[in-house]
């Protein structure tokens, strides 16, 4: 029976998942940590990696391999394909004013976003790698001057895997390169123009720069390192962690998944590319070949983790906390922008509790304003999703925070949806092990694995919880 591999190298840590390819059931996983910070020594993430991978008994009896990675980290590389500095990664918010920046250069502020719309299928935020690159030119010129090709993590991590140091031979994918900002997603093509912009270079010397061949979804990364004693391995494409994981939980058109890791992502699939001038939801690519817009907070799962460190209580108790209070936490709301946020694009904004009363200023409602302000800002998401007219049929709850009760219980409500809830997997490692084994079986279509049973969940609507966080979210978010 054959087997292959799916790696999800993430934010926080780096797994690895050994399936059968023809069933997807699992054999072994492993798992390291990265660092912490916004900006990180990619050789941290291929030490992860390479330790993940003998935690998972090695990749000896392992045919093929995929890397689903954090999307739009900038891997700057110079000629002999060394990396010039540490990677800035998505949520790395030191780029705002140069989108900004990027963004007037085309007219000023409303023209300027409807023309990155039309060219990218995005509006500039720090997160997006063209960003990065402007920061680097103003802020590092010397390190600018240097770069000879950009890589985002997973494709670095692939190109590792391949034991290659030519940079010409660095791979994409679609979901990846289409978060980059200097590509075109609806045309498949690099916007070189972009990239000049971005670096402050002509459009002769950008077209010297390397960027990755972007690979088609079932199309082959080339081979494993054979110095490694690994066997012989056939490399996957690779894709977004998003896509990813969209592919693990076989998502299709009218899926919406909601997942609350690090970051916090509404994603629908979409046959047909999505533009939003807004700048709401990011135009994005999937790693099927079709689109997957997105609207990506920065404030995820450790909205949670910082609510209950701040109580002194552990998961499950910030869980019994929260189902404990009633709706609306006695008029108190969290607006979580912890991290800054990135939708809405307010990247130096802080969070704020708004409504403390000697009512509501207690731990329980504490922990329902905390889940209740995590879930508003999803929910804003989904709406401005279903308002460029993406079909939402269902939704799956995903990533580490789908796990606490709270959130499970809260979001139907605050969502005023039926929510789904999977058995708690690793998705995103699972979506490239699914597409490690398309590459290997040569077929146009992903091989049917079963997907996990779901949990479904429904709740009274609370509407009122979102109006009242609708009035509040900006009322001390703006920071200069
Ligand atoms: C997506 C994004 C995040 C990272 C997290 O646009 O920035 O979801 O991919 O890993």
């Amino acid at each position: 029976m054959a087997l292959v591999a799916g790696i999800d190298s993430s934010t926080q840590s780096c797994k690895v998942v050994i399936r059968e390819a023809e069933t997807g059931a699992l054999v072994r996983s492993g798992a390291a940590k990265h660092p912490d910070g916004t900006e990180v020594d990619p050789q941290a993430w291929w030490d992860a990696l390479l330790s993940a991978v003998d935690e998972a008994g090695g990749f000896d009896d392992v045919e093929a391999v995929s890397i689903g990675g954090q999307q739009h980290g900038m891997v700057a590389l110079d000629a002999e394909g060394q990396l010039i500095r540490d990677a800035l990664l998505w949520n790395d918010t030191r780029s705002a004013a140069a989108a900004e920046a990027l963004i007037s250069e085309h007219g000023g502020p409303g023209p300027g976003a409807a023309a990155w719309v039309r060219m990218t299928g995005s509006v500039p935020v720090a997160s997006l790698t063209v960003t990065k690159l402007r920061w680097l030119a103003d802020a590092e010129p010397a390190h600018a001057e240097r770069v000879a090709a950009v890589a985002l993590p997973h494709d670095w991590l692939t190109w590792n895997l391949s034991g290659s140091t030519s940079v010409e031979d660095l791979t994409t994918d679609r979901s990846e390169v289409s978060g980059t900002g200097y590509y075109d997603p609806a045309l498949g093509e690099y916007r070189y123009d972009l990239l000049a912009q971005a670096l402050r270079i002509s459009e002769d010397r950008a077209r010297s720069i390397v960027l990755p061949r972007v690979l088609e979804p079932n199309e082959s990364a080339g081979t494993g390192d054979s110095s490694r004693g690994w066997g012989h391995i056939t490399l996957g494409p690779g894709a977004g962690d998003n896509a990813a994981a969209s592919l693990g939980i076989g998502m299709s058109t009218g899926d919406v998944s909601i997942s609350i890791g690090t970051s916090g992502v509404v994603a629908a699939v979409s046959p047909t590319p999505i533009q939003d001038a807004s700048g709401l939801i990011a135009g994005f690519a999937s790693a099927t070949g079709e689109y997957l817009p997105l609207a990506v907070t920065l404030n995820g799962s450790r909205v949670l983790d910082a609510t209950a460190d701040m109580l002194g209580v552990n998961h499950s108790q910030l869980a019994q906390l929260a189902l404990s209070a009633e709706p609306g936490a006695h008029g108190l709301s969290l607006v979580p922008y912890l991290a800054g946020e990135r939708t809405p694009n307010l990247p130096r904004a802080t969070g704020s509790f708004i409504g403390l009363t000697l009512e509501s200023m207690n731990p329980a409602d504490v922990a329902r304003a905390a889940v209740e302000g995590l879930l508003c800002g999803l929910a804003d998401g989904l709406e401005a999703m279903t308002s460029l007219g993406v079909p939402v049929n269902s939704i799956q709850l995903i990533g580490g925070a789908a796990r606490s009760e709270a959130v499970q219980r809260i979001a139907p409500a605050v969502f005023e949806r039926e929510i789904l809830v999977p058995a708690p997997g690793e998705y995103v490692a699972d979506g490239a092990a699914r597409q490690a084994a398309w590459v290997l079986s040569g077929a146009q279509n992903p091989p049917q694995w079963t997907v996990s049973e779901v949990q479904r969940f429904t709740a009274e609507p609370t509407r009122f919880v979102r109006e009242r966080y609708a009035e509040r979210r900006h009322l001390f978010a703006e920071r200069s």
